[in-house]
Order: C-alpha cells, then sequence, then structure tokens
C-alpha cells in the first residue's frame, strides 16, 4: 500500500486525534490507513472495536450485542461476511407459511388428490426461500403466525400472517392471507418505500414482532405499527407525548426503542419512560384512508422517566426515579414489563388492561442470586432479554438466569412464595451465550462462536428445537424424548449439561440417518439402538446423544477444512448472528460461507470400493419414496415379528423400534413381511434416488450418489462405556468421547 500525502500528514497527528477520524472513514479507507505505518498496524488499530462494530451497526443495521461489543476481531469479520453471505434459515410448525419455505413433494403414486396441510412440522433448519433479492438481511424475528426481516436498506419484509385470528378482511375467507414469501410491509400512499429510495422517515432502524403486529422505528425517530401485511403501516403518534423525530439520538421525546409484546405497544421515550399502548385494531378502510393514528389511551410505567443528567441540566423531575436508574432497555411479557436500568439492576411492573383501567404498577427490583460469589459483578444485570412467558437477565459476572413471568407473578401481587425467582442452567453458564430467544415452550441460546443450542420441548414434536426428529429416530439420537408418538418431544435432562446445537449442514442429518439405521452392520448394533432410543430410562439415551453431539461438533476440523486457504475467516462455514422464535417456530441469521460448505460436501463423499464396481438396482427402489408419509402418523404395527423377520428385514432399526416403516416405504403399503423388504446390508448401501427434500430416502445416508459412498458409510452404531458402569452390548470395540465424557449435572432444576 503506498503511502499518499494526505495520509502522510494524518499521521503526524496524535494518536487521540487519529481516534476521533476512524468512525467517518469507510472499511477501505480505514484498512488503507492502518496499514500505511506500524504503530498503526497493531489489532489495537486494525481491531478496533468500536469502529468495527459501529460501522456493522451502521452500515448493515445489525442490532448490537452486549455481551460481544468490545471484541473488534469478531465485528470485523462480520463485517466481512454480511456483504455477501447472510441467509435466514428457520424450523418448527409452519403455522400460515411462517417459516417462508415450499414444500414441493414429490406426486406418490396412488395418491388420488394432495393432502391439504395447515401446519407442517419442519424440524431441520431450511432456508427461507425469495430472500436473494432481498438483499443484505440484518435482522429477523419470528411472530405468533410470521417471520419479519429487516434488510440493510431498512426495509421489512414479513412472511406468513401478521395477526393469525383476525376476522375482519374485506372479502372471505375475512382472513388475513398466508404470504409464502418475504413480501415487503408498506407505508401509506405517497410515502417512499425503502426497498426503493432512501428516505430517513421510512427506513427502519429498529423493529420488533409481537404475537400479532410488527413495531418499527425509522432513522427519524418516527414510530410505525403493522397489523396486517397487506395494509400499510401506520405511522404512530400520541395524544399525551410528542415526539422528537429529526434523527437526534437523545433528548426529550427521542423514541428509543419499541417492543411489540403478546398483545401490547411499548416504547422507550426520553422525558416520558416507558410508555404503554393497545395494539392498533384498524379496519382496511380507516387504513386506506388515513396514514397516522391517534394513540387516546396510553399509560406510563411509574419511576421509568429518570435520565443520568449529563450536565445537571435535568434537575426538574430528577430525583423521581434516582433509585431506579435510567432505563436502558425493557421487554413486554404477557402481562408485565421487564427493564434493566444504568445502576445495573432490573425491575418488573404488572400490566393491568381492562376497558375501564389501564394501569402499570409501581416496579419492583428483582434480586439476583451472586451463585456464592457475593460480589458486585455478580448481581449487576447488564442486559435482560425474553418474551411471552420467559425471560433471562445477564450479568456482569458472565451468568445467565432464566425465569418465567408465573414466578415474578407473586412479587407483583404481593403474595408470598418460596419458590426461587431464577434457574441457573449449566449450558448457559460461561458457554459465551450472547442472546436467548424464547417461544411459547422452547427456547434457543446464540453462543458467541455462531451456534445455537436449543432448550424446553417442542409441543406435538413441531420441531421448534431444531434438533431433526419427528417421532422418528433422529430426534431421539438428538437427546428428544417423546411422549407418545407425535407428542411432546422433551430433552433428555443431560442436554442441559453442555447444550445441544442445531446444524445447519444436511451432511449431518444424513450422517444422523445413516448412524439411527444402525449404522455400518445394524445386527451388530441392533441392542444399542434398542438401549440407545428405545429403553424407558433416559441414561443411555442422554449419553449417546451427547456422543453424537460431541461428533457433530467441529465438523470442520474433523474433516480438515478448518483453517484452509482464504475463504476461511475464523467463522466456520454457518455462522449464525441471531436467531429468534415465538409461538411453535424459530428462526436464525446466518452467515453462509459457501466455499466452505462446498468443501465440506466433498470432504464427505468417497468413491466406492473397489473402484470401478457399477453401482447396483437398489432392491427397495421400487417403492417410492414418501416424504409425506413417512412424517405422518405412523403405522401402527402391533403384532411385534419374530426374531427371523428381524433380521430378514435389516432395514432400519431406529424406525423398526419405535414401529414406524422404513424411509422408502410408504406407511399405507407397509407390511413388515413383504418379500421387496428383505433386502441385505450390502443392498442397503447402494444409493438410491435422489430427492433433496428427503436425504433420508437415499438410503439410510450411506451414499450421496451413485459411485460415491460417505464417508462414514464403515462406521458402527456407537457403542459406549456409560457413566453407570453399564457397558453397552456388541462385538465393536468400544467408542472414544471426542472431547471426554463430560461431567453430568443432572439435579441443575434442584440446586441454586
Ligand atoms: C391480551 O392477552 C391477555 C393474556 O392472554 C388477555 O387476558 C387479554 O384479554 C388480551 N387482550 C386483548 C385486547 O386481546
Ligand atoms: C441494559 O441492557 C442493555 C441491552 O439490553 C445494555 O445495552 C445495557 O448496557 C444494560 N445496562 C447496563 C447498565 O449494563
Ligand atoms: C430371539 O432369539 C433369542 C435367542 O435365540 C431368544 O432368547 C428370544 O426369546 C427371541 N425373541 C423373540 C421375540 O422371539
Ligand atoms: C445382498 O445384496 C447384494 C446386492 O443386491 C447381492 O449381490 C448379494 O448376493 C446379497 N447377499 C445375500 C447374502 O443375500
Amino acid at each position: 500500500m503506498s503511502s499518499n500525502g494526505s495520509s502522510v500528514t494524518l499521521l503526524d497527528l496524535p494518536v487521540d486525534l487519529l481516534l476521533l477520524i476512524f468512525p467517518y472513514l469507510d472499511a477501505a479507507s480505514f484498512l488503507s490507513l492502518t496499514s500505511t505505518c506500524r504503530a498503526l498496524h497493531n489489532p489495537d488499530f486494525v481491531e478496533d472495536a468500536m469502529y468495527w462494530s459501529d460501522l456493522v451497526r451502521h452500515q448493515f443495521r445489525v442490532p448490537n450485542q452486549p455481551v460481544v461489543q468490545n471484541d473488534g476481531r469478531r465485528w470485523k469479520r462480520l463485517y466481512k461476511r454480511m456483504r455477501t453471505q447472510s441467509k435466514i434459515f428457520s424450523w418448527g410448525n409452519d403455522d400460515k407459511g411462517c417459516l417462508g419455505q415450499s414444500f414441493d413433494m414429490p406426486n406418490l403414486p396412488g395418491q388420488r388428490r394432495p393432502v391439504m396441510r395447515r401446519s407442517r412440522h419442519i424440524s431441520c433448519p431450511g432456508e427461507m426461500e425469495g430472500t436473494e433479492q432481498l438483499g443484505i438481511i440484518s435482522d429477523m424475528q419470528c411472530g405468533g403466525w410470521s417471520t419479519s426481516l429487516l434488510t440493510s436498506k431498512g426495509a421489512l419484509y414479513t412472511c406468513g400472517v401478521l395477526d393469525g385470528l383476525q376476522f375482519n378482511q374485506r372479502r372471505p375467507p375475512y382472513m388475513q392471507q398466508p404470504k409464502r414469501q418475504p413480501t415487503a410491509l408498506r407505508f401509506p400512499s405517497g410515502m417512499p418505500q425503502p426497498k426503493d429510495r432512501y428516505d430517513p422517515v421510512t427506513a427502519i432502524k429498529q423493529f420488533s414482532s409481537g404475537r400479532s403486529h410488527v413495531l418499527a422505528l425509522s432513522d427519524t425517530g418516527r414510530i410505525w405499527s403493522w397489523q396486517d401485511i397487506e395494509l400499510p403501516g401506520m405511522h404512530v403518534k400520541f395524544v399525551h407525548h410528542s415526539l422528537t423525530e429529526d434523527g437526534r439520538e437523545r433528548g426529550t421525546g427521542v423514541v428509543k426503542k419499541v417492543v411489540a409484546g403478546w398483545n401490547k405497544s411499548v416504547a422507550l421515550i426520553e422525558g416520558s419512560g416507558i410508555v404503554v399502548w393497545e395494539p392498533l385494531q384498524l379496519s382496511p378502510e380507516e387504513c386506506d384512508t388515513s396514514d397516522a393514528a391517534l394513540v387516546l389511551e396510553s399509560t406510563v410505567v411509574p419511576r421509568t422517566r429518570y435520565v443520568e443528567s449529563q450536565n445537571r441540566k435535568t434537575a426538574e423531575g430528577s430525583s423521581e426515579g434516582e433509585d431506579v436508574g435510567e432505563v436502558q432497555s425493557f421487554i413486554v411479557l404477557e402481562d408485565s414489563i421487564l427493564f434493566n436500568t444504568s445502576l445495573g439492576k432490573v425491575f418488573a411492573a404488572l400490566i393491568t388492561w381492562t376497558d375501564t383501567a389501564q394501569t402499570v404498577s409501581d416496579p419492583v427490583e428483582l434480586s439476583i442470586p451472586a451463585g456464592g460469589e457475593a460480589n458486585a459483578e455478580a448481581s449487576f444485570v447488564t442486559d435482560i432479554q425474553g418474551s411471552f412467558r420467559n425471560f433471562a437477565v445477564f450479568t456482569k459476572a458472565g451468568d445467565v438466569l432464566t425465569s418465567e413471568q408465573d414466578r415474578v407473578m407473586p412479587l407483583l401481587t404481593n403474595q408470598h412464595t418460596n419458590r426461587r425467582l431464577f434457574t441457573r442452567i449449566p449450558a448457559l453458564q460461561n458457554k459465551q451465550v450472547i442472546s436467548l430467544a424464547f417461544g411459547d415452550y422452547h427456547f434457543h441460546a446464540l453462543h458467541s462462536t455462531g451456534e445455537i443450542t436449543s432448550y424446553g420441548y417442542e409441543p406435538q414434536s413441531c420441531g421448534a428445537l431444531g434438533l431433526g426428529g419427528h417421532g422418528v429416530p433422529e430426534g431421539r439420537l438428538r437427546g428428544i424424548r417423546n411422549r407418545g408418538i407425535g407428542g411432546d418431544g422433551h430433552l433428555v435432562p443431560h442436554a442441559y449439561t453442555e447444550g445441544r446445537r442445531v446444524w445447519f449442514e444436511k451432511e449431518k442429518q444424513e450422517w444422523i440417518s445413516f448412524i439411527t439405521s444402525g449404522g455400518a452392520d445394524p445386527q451388530e448394533g441392533a441392542a444399542r439402538v434398542r438401549m440407545a432410543i428405545g429403553s424407558p430410562g433416559p441414561n443411555a439415551q442422554g449419553e449417546v446423544s451427547e456422543w453424537i453431539e460431541q461428533e457433530g461438533r467441529d465438523w470442520e476440523g474433523k474433516f480438515g477444512i478448518r483453517g484452509q486457504g482464504e475463504e476461511d475467516d475464523g467463522l466456520g462455514a454457518y455462522f449464525a448472528l441471531s436467531v429468534s422464535a415465538a409461538g411453535w417456530h424459530s428462526g436464525a441469521l446466518v452467515l453462509v460461507n459457501e466455499d466452505m460448505a462446498e468443501k465440506l460436501r466433498k470432504a464427505v463423499e468417497v468413491p466406492e470400493h473397489p473402484p470401478g464396481e457399477e453401482p447396483q438396482e437398489d432392491v427397495a427402489s421400487s417403492a417410492q419414496p414418501s416424504y409425506e408419509s413417512s412424517r405422518a402418523t405412523p403405522s401402527t404395527s402391533d403384532t411385534a415379528p419374530s426374531n427371523e423377520t428381524i433380521l430378514d428385514r435389516a432395514a432400519d432399526w431406529g424406525r423398526y423400534f419405535l414401529g414406524l416403516a422404513p424411509y422408502n416405504v410408504n406407511d399405507a403399503a407397509y407390511d413388515p413381511n413383504a418379500a421387496h423388504l428383505r433386502t441385505n446390508t450390502t443392498a442397503r448401501n447402494q444409493p438410491g434416488p435422489s430427492n433433496r427434500h428427503n436425504p433420508q430416502s437415499q438410503n439410510f445416508g450411506a451414499s450421496p450418489r451413485p459411485g460415491y459412498k460417505y464417508i462414514w458409510a464403515d462406521d458402527h452404531f456407537p457403542r459406549l462405556r456409560l457413566s453407570d458402569g453399564t457397558e453397552m452390548p456388541g462385538e465393536v470395540p468400544f467408542h472414544e468421547w471426542r472431547y471426554g465424557r463430560p461431567e453430568w449435572n443432572l439435579a441443575w432444576e434442584d440446586g441454586e
């Protein structure tokens, strides 16, 4: 890099002044400046956290992540990736098309008409469709029946429907109609749409998806509210508060943040405090004829208007709320509002909203358990996150404490309780957790390493945990225990020691199908499969699924893809930038390094042995693969086949033990004794018909395509020595733990 005249002059300036100049430079100028001289070419400057986090947050509109605010290296890498590689993945219950994935099913022979399904259960992350033309996606949030995206241009897009219960549409069936593709949220006619032209009045800098509405804050500080994808948003005005809409970041009337809750709208307005109002419920006609809505009834959370006076100008009113501190962030649960303040405290207030009274109670401080060390850091709250009925607080000491609205209620209603307020889940402590996202019954943690882990349970096996499985065995090997077929899927207690990661690699799905079906020698592994996924107690399942978890970790290192070449920026092939959840579904904004992902795909394929052998006609492929049926209610074959039949079938032990038809067989046609099922192991490992929507149909994950097999095609179902001394049966040598068997902490729910 040659230094030109102007940068030499720059370098004569003292470092303090240079630091002041940084924010005005674009990335190229910044990098060339810091490479012109040795004093500047050191990580303190090149990886200046302020510079890069500012750039990412302002150029791409990515929300801040307080926990990693000071990690300059991370922000710098993110900046590079953001420009090309942002993708949206979604999973869970596809109610009203909220996942934004299409499901083109192969036509099944003998199926007279297409099966209409209102909801589909997707348990492995799939890419949302129609996002390529939207440009760079900077934020993503789930609503009750929707998923919404924010782009770096400040435009919002939503798929699904905003309000799945509203019946006020003009035409039959009078309900909001699902959008299967991301659809731009509109503004009143005459206003510029952010996707077409930048206008600070309509470009969105922050948004929040509630259960059934979306609130957004524009660059000027205007609040917009949407209740229906097809209707324009409304400019929100208050009778009792005047807003400053000139783009300032501070000052009286400046809106700092908006949150759409379960069925409330809430904004933090400087000088007013936390203001609560009911979501707008305008008729389509009203939306046509007006561009603003005046909120008549709103209420303020008491003692939340205090502003730390930088220059002692705000003397008036400053004593009120001084002990609370300045509100910095807040969340809205079903019936309460929680906020953290500049003093590192967290408070909760009860919302009472009836026809006659709309009030919010005096905030009550929540006491933070110090967890042994009685120091100030352990109880200083640095972040608060949550929705509906669940929340979490983050402390300066690095603890992540989870709780529920129900546990706070006694405090808010002056009732006595012995129940502990917070839970300390082992897998969330000192695991670089940046944020938590809560659905109704499941939740996810985002780790600064770009990984997502899952907790809680998925109702009706809806796939919300993102760990695979619909009562089919892959989910069992990830640690899900279903209460009955199609019943709720709960995680084994072992999953709370280290966490269970959501996998974005398709190859991992193939691999786990292969292991679940019994591995290279299903007959040898049958007893272990039964022990791992068919035992009444959770121990074998807990430990085998953790072993699987460890094998799935560092997938890139395992296949030698880490640290190779230019394209490895250290973030891995799939790096999750954010995660969101609502209801029974989830989504993530993932920065995908396509070069690395492709290398991974290639690395797990090896030619068949011996070379030159012609692929055999697949014996079982005469039965058309049935994605639909394999996911639907399984056949109930109550009569256990004799020993002989089991061995003959040699098809898929995992499914067999659960009483399910093999993957490549239509349930309706499932007859465990049928001749065409009598295949043998060799036949089983031949490549099957290719179908991207149904990786399992490719013969149990042994082969990707004719002439090739997966690198794991000779691996056996894991045989472990369990922590209680049990040795899993079999003839193959015991498997070792990749990272050592964890010290199980199964009693975390009882102890503090
Ligand atoms: C808001 O939700 C609460 C709790 O589900 C419910 O009691 C209340 O009636 C709801 N209010 C409206 C306006 O829907
Ligand atoms: C309160 O939370 C917000 C974000 O949720 C964070 O930025 C802020 O630093 C927190 N306040 C304190 C004093 O740590
Ligand atoms: C299977 O065979 C074993 C050994 O021959 C026998 O002990 C067991 O009872 C048989 N099980 C069934 C279900 O027939
Ligand atoms: C197993 O199947 C393969 C391929 O279909 C066949 O060549 C082989 O003879 C079969 N082995 C047995 C023992 O049936």
